[in-house]
């Protein structure tokens, strides 16, 4: 993929990423309730706002962990923020990594990668990155969004994780999104 292509989504979009509204057609709970179980170290890579961050953090419980990561500060921060003085804020990390590289060295149990992978400018090194981050019964759960990305840009990313050594399944159902769950090896 062509780098100059890839445009990272603002911060000042931000808003429309956490609305209220957005919780009645893509439910965090339910979506993810297949793969989150209390005590895992979970990643929300590509975090935003945090839409998903804050749920994570609840499914997981107080003897798990949620790693939220983004390129941009902005978008941490705003995270930051919704955290700052709840008991949520000793349960979710705040990590801002490269446009290249996550840079994390704890092992993880499951990594979210909700509306991002379209911005990430080399997938494959994403996705070995990743495979070196995971427990070995570890998996992702990708989502990308309907507009931005086509039928076969989607196939091509899941072609790229296969190469990165993932074997792909059907992932959930998410309105308005094309969905695949990874699993390590
Ligand atoms: C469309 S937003 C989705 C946010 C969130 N996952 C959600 O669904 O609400 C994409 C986010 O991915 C982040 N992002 C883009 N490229 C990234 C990269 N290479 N590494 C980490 N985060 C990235 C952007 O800063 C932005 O916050």
């Amino acid at each position: 993929m062509n780098d100059t292509k890839l445009r990272v989504c603002p911060v000042e979009r931000a808003g429309h990423l956490d609305s209220g509204f957005r919780k009645w057609f893509q439910n965090p709970r339910k979506i993810l309730r297949p793969y989150i179980q209390e005590g895992m170290t979970v990643l929300d890579f590509g975090c935003g706002p945090g839409f998903f961050s804050i749920d994570m953090a609840q499914m997981v419980g107080k003897s798990g962990r949620v790693i939220a990561s983004d390129l941009q500060e902005g978008m941490l921060d705003k995270l930051r923020d919704k955290i700052n003085g709840t008991e949520l804020e000793k349960r979710i990390y705040l990590h801002k990594c490269q446009k290249a590289r996550i840079g994390w060295s704890e092992k993880i149990d499951f990594a979210l990668a909700f509306y991002v992978m379209h911005e990430v400018p080399n997938q494959e090194d994403f996705f070995r990155e990743l495979a070196s981050m995971l427990k070995p019964n570890g998996q992702i759960l990708v989502v990308e969004p309907p507009f931005h990305v086509s039928k076969s840009a989607f196939n091509e990313t899941v072609k790229k994780a296969s190469a990165a050594g993932f074997t792909p399944e059907a992932g959930p159902k998410v309105i308005f999104s094309k969905t695949v769950i990874l699993k390590n090896g």
